[in-house]
């Protein structure tokens, strides 16, 4: 029996990058998958290679009649909602004094507000079933501080409080809410960036959207039972800084 089998995922962003890594691993694993994206015609493309274990909707998850929407359409297609992957985000660079007030309040919209509706929208499926994974794709820009990304990163560290604050909420329910926090991913959010930057760290590379598929797919699972509100950081060691080079 595959890990995933009888588990039915909603999850965001999919139809590139990142997502696409994930709903691959969760396929695999034995999931079905509703991919909700605002990319129609690569979502549509993904979701026809995956063949019948995936499909696509329209969702713009910083709009709460869409997600209701996209669970009626994972309703129709798989059934109830066992596990929400909230990946899609979006990402501007700017010193915080030039910062347009419309990236700001959009970037929280998507990367904030977008998963709690997701949350709002799921768990009624979860409560019933008494059963359920919720994964909030963050970003290690939300355990430590960065600079020229500061709307970005603010929603990232509020999305590991909202990851808190519902794994706490809604465990009594069988639910379980986690975040993972990639670093650097190659994936079109971070084309163009020179890959050498990523040779300083313990792992010396960039990270693959398999990476943080794998992670996803372990918290998705039943061995990651025990497991609430955790900070699951997939980075490559980012975080702890460059290796200390000998004089
Ligand atoms: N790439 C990295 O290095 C990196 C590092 C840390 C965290 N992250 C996070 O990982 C997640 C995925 O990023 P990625 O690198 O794959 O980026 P990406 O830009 O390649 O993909 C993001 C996906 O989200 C979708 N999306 C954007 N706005 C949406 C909306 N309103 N509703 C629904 N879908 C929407 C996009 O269409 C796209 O398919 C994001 O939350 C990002 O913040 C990325």
């Amino acid at each position: 029996m595959a890990r995933l089998d009888g588990t039915i995922a909603l999850l965001t962003g999919g139809a590139r990058g990142m997502g696409e890594g994930e709903v691959r691993r969760l396929v695999a694993e034995g999931a079905k998958v509703m991919i909700g994206d605002v990319l129609d015609a690569e979502g549509e493309a993904l979701a026809e290679e995956l063949g019948e274990a995936v499909a696509f909707v329209h969702l713009d998850v910083s709009d709460s009649a869409s997600w209701a929407a996209a669970v009626k359409a994972t309703h129709e297609a798989f059934g109830p909602v066992t596990l929400l992957v909230n990946n899609a985000g979006i990402l501007t660079q700017a010193p915080i004094d030039t910062t347009d007030e419309a990236d700001i309040r959009r970037i929280y919209d998507v990367n904030l507000i977008g998963p709690f509706l997701g949350i709002q929208a799921v768990v009624p499926d979860m409560k019933a079933a008494g059963k359920g994974a919720i994964i909030n794709v963050a970003s290690a820009a939300g355990m430590v501080p960065m600079p020229m990304i500061a709307a970005y990163a603010s929603s990232k560290w509020g999305l590991r409080g909202l990851t808190k604050c519902a794994a706490m909420e809604l465990g009594p329910y069988g639910i379980r809410v986690n975040a993972v926090h990639p670093g650097a991913v190659r994936t079109p959010m971070t084309a163009g960036a020179p890959e050498e930057m990523f040779e300083v760290y313990a792992v010396p590379r960039i990270g693959e959207p398999e990476d943080i598929g794998a992670a996803v797919a372990y918290l998705a699972s039943e061995e990651a039972s025990f497991i609430a509100g955790i900070d699951l950081v997939v980075d490559g060691g980012m975080i702890m800084g460059p290796v200390p080079q000998p004089a």
